[in-house]
């Protein structure tokens, strides 16, 4: 494994020549427009993105109307995703119509896949610069040649082993922030397409990891969120391997930093060692994304999770039993092919035993490339969204309960916002939860105590205690 930081210098240079260009091009400084899709991994890149084209002396708008420079991340998880993208080029190119000049930028784990790149070539020639996961690194040279071109750049690459550290980055908060442990996939689930878009599980190297923290801290950040596709897996393939707990134990220590997170936890590497490490921590949140994705033994098997129904629900007893105010989230996924009414039984009833905080429910999306793609017997439309509902109303039931435990009680929160309604600031609990509060701007970014007045569902309405 190559961390290269020589190419990240390289990258700088050529933001250096890029902010050169873009001040002999433009008499006032030049517009962009940024969109994120997927999970938050992507969103942390489609941050970088937004840092780059700032140093280059762009200023990010809300409209694409309004913009120069029009770049989309784009997520291929389920197929709504990309639907969603060839809608937005259909509105872009009524836009580049009027203004011929505007830069269209598409990147991210939709550009992946080959279908989509031979569509985008035939169909969308006005799109002006493409790039994938694996060359995510070369943007400011990509966008430098795209400025000197007229035709259309597609570079996607199929693999890499490179993980380039050292790339500038543009937060959305000050406070907090999302840090990559790791990139990639190993686990190949026979529903998801991540594992081809993204390519094999890299870590990044825990002293990497550790420096990196350690400046976000010194610049004002108190809570991070280690992020990877399977945080427990992490360090595995490594020089010297070292475990994630090892890693959150080492993270803990940076003086400064007041609150760790992590996403996501796949069950079947979830260690004692992660769960005595969650237990005896005083930073890491008592909230953990464990997804489930069905309740079935016979549907998690071919789902090739590797852990069942039994294996799940004795994870969370043991977790709930070291930790016991944790607050659990999961995924679950209806519709899976041959899914049968009693798997789907299953699923309701692991939702009735785990007592989740909330739950995200997908319907099934065929992602072609996958194995599932390839079996016979898909569940028919109506009969997956009479499951959906059904599902919904149980999770939504049980997360109003589950939520509803802290009513009356008084918490921390790290104060992120004021809400679309005036006076109004929002802020979250370690177990996640958002709370919305009377208050003022000088509490952004600090740590306050609030009682949980009333509890609305997902969140709660409460009112400063100090
Ligand atoms: N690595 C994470 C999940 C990443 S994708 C994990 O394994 O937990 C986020 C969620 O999208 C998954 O948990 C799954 O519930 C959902 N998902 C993935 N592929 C899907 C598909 N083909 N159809 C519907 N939902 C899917
Ligand atoms: Fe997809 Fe499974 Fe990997 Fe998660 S663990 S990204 S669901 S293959
Ligand atoms: Fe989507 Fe890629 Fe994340 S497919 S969910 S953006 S890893």
């Amino acid at each position: 494994m190559n961390n290269n930081t020589q190419e990240s210098k390289i990258q700088l240079e050529y933001i250096n020549k890029c902010t050169e260009l873009v001040k002999e091009k433009y008499k006032k400084a030049p517009a962009f427009f940024i969109q994120n899709a997927g999970c938050q991994m992507n969103s942390l890149q489609t941050d970088t993105v937004a840092g780059i084209v700032k140093r280059m002396g762009y200023t990010e708008v809300s409209r694409e109307e309004d913009a120069d420079v029009v770049i989309y991340n784009t997520c291929t998880v389920r197929e709504n995703a990309n639907l969603k993208i060839y809608g937005h080029l259909g509105h872009l190119k009524s836009i580049k119509k009027k203004n011929p000049e505007l830069k269209i930028v598409l990147f991210g784990c939709m550009m992946q896949e080959p279908e989509v790149i031979e569509k985008i070539h035939k169909e969308y020639s006005f799109v002006d610069l493409v790039f994938g996961t694996h060359n995510f690194h070369k943007f400011p040279e990509l966008f430098y040649r795209s400025l000197n071109t007229e035709g259309q750049i597609i570079d996607v690459w199929k693999e890499s082993d490179e993980i380039v550290e050292g790339m500038p980055s543009d937060r959305k908060y000050s406070f907090k922030t999302g840090v990559n442990i790791m990139f990639g996939c190993n686990n190949f689930c026979s529903y998801c397409i991540v594992p081809y878009v993204r390519g094999r599980e890299k870590s990044r190297e825990p002293e990497a990891i550790i420096e990196e923290i350690k400046g976000l801290v010194a610049d004002g950040v108190t809570e991070v969120m280690l992020l990877g596709q399977n945080v427990n897996s992490y360090g595995k393939t490594l020089e010297h391997p070292v475990t994630f707990a090892q890693l959150l134990k080492q993270v803990e220590a940076i003086e400064g930093l007041k609150r760790i997170r992590f996403m996501t936890s796949h069950p079947k590497d979830l260690s004692d060692e992660l769960i005595r490490t969650m237990a005896e921590s005083k930073k890491v949140c008592h909230h953990l994304h464990l997804p489930m994705q069905s309740g079935s033994s016979r549907i998690l098997k071919i789902m090739n999770r590797r852990y069942d129904k039994e294996k799940y629900l004795e994870l969370v007893a043991k977790i709930r039993n070291a930790v016991p105010d944790i607050s659990l989230t999961t995924d679950i996924i209806v519709g899976f092919p041959g899914e049968t009414e009693e798997d789907f039984q299953d699923t309701l009833d692991v939702v009735e035993k785990c007592d989740f905080d909330s739950a995200f429910t997908f319907i099934y999306s065929k992602r072609s490339g996958t194995p599932a793609a390839k079996m016979e017997n898909q569940v028919p439309e109506d009969v997956v969204k009479d499951r959906f509902d059904r599902l919904l109303a149980l999770v939504q039931e049980k997360g109003r309960k589950a939520s509803s435990r802290f009513e009356g009680t008084v918490q921390e929160i790290l104060v992120e916002e004021e809400s679309r309604e005036k006076g109004i600031f929002t802020g979250r609990t370690e177990y996640n939860l958002l709370v919305h509060f009377p208050g003022c701007q000088d509490l952004i970014g600090k740590y306050v105590k609030v009682k949980l007045d009333t509890c609305k569902g997902f969140y709660y309405f409460g009112s400063l205690a100090e």
